[in-house]
């Protein structure tokens, strides 16, 4: 079977209205949604526990509703400043940082559970200036030299992305092992020209065998042409036998939560008490 042209991104937006449409278009809130599930399956983070993780190119905070719903505490940085101003309206929890990451980040070494990143690195491929410091390659190696150190030791980082040649692939990676890390490309549905998804999965650590690298998803007879295969592979793995998706949102998470919310220097924050988090008996 031959395969498939490799996929363009979707048009990227900067102004006011555009990240707007952008955020309110469903069929992007959908396919962002699905990503953001599968790069959270290849994270592999302990279950049912609460992780800290960095959302790179968070955008008006589509992925970062995800990581909330699976009851994660999140920090997302985007250099676009008017999709920000949309996930500022929009309440989300993650804490926002306007920023390229280009530059490279500058946060303390080992704070990060995790990254993910959705439909953004390919953008570091284009030179900003004609500035030599400004190539892909210098704006790769400080982004992933700054994002090695901002993880703890071990744990990984997924970044879905849309290369548009086998080079662009080769550069990326070669460029993220050089600053330290391990892993590799996974890519789901690679027969598939619609379905297909290309993620960076990298490992800080784990030399002692504790880090395999995922397989990526393969196609499914005749549903290869759509986004159903990630949609349905989705609801058939994060139901448990009951049907109903696992809350991780114990008093722990609640706790946190609560702790994040009065760093920021939200009024009202009730106070923690035994009742905090408790289970409530179903009101008939
Ligand atoms: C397709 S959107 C994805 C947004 C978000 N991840 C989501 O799931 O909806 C790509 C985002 O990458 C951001 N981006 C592009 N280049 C960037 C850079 N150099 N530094 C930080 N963010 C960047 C854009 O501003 C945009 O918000």
């Amino acid at each position: 079977m031959s395969r498939p042209e490799l996929q363009a991104p979707p048009e990227i937006y900067y102004g006011d209205t555009e990240a707007k449409k952008y955020t309110n278009n469903s069929r992007i809130q959908q396919i962002q949604a699905d990503m953001t599930y599968r790069a959270l399956e290849l994270l592999n983070l302990p279950p049912d526990e609460s992780a800290f993780v960095l959302d790179i190119g968070c955008g008006s905070g589509l992925s970062g509703e995800i990581l909330d719903e699976q009851g994660h505490v999140w920090v997302g940085v985007d250099v676009a400043p008017s999709m920000l101003e949309v996930a500022f309206e929009r309440e989300v929890e993650g804490d926002l940082f306007l920023q390229d990451i280009g530059q490279g980040f500058g946060f303390r070494p080992g704070s990060f559970d995790a990254a993910i990143s959705i439909s953004v690195i390919q953008w570091l491929l284009n030179a900003e200036t004609s500035h030599p410091t400004s190539s892909p390659p210098h704006r790769l190696t400080r982004f992933f030299t700054t994002l090695f150190a901002a993880l703890r030791n071990p744990s990984r980082a997924v970044l879905q992305f849309y290369p548009t040649s086998d080079d662009q692939i080769q550069l990326i990676t070669s460029i993220a092992q050089k600053a330290g890390f391990g892993g590799g490309i996974v890519v789901d549905y690679p027969n598939s020209n619609k379905a297909r998804k290309v993620f960076l999965c990298l490992f800080v650590g784990g030399g002692g065998g504790s880090q395999q690298m995922p397989k990526g998803l393969e196609d499914e007879g005749q549903e290869s042409e759509g986004r159903a295969m990630f949609e349905k592979r989705r609801e058939r793995q994060s139901k448990s036998k009951s049907g109903k998706r696992k809350s991780i949102k114990d008093k722990d998470w609640i706790l946190k939560k609560k702790q994040l919310y009065r760093q920021r220097g939200k009024n009202n924050v009730p106070h923690d008490s035994k009742y905090t988090g408790r289970k409530r008996k179903p009101v008939f």
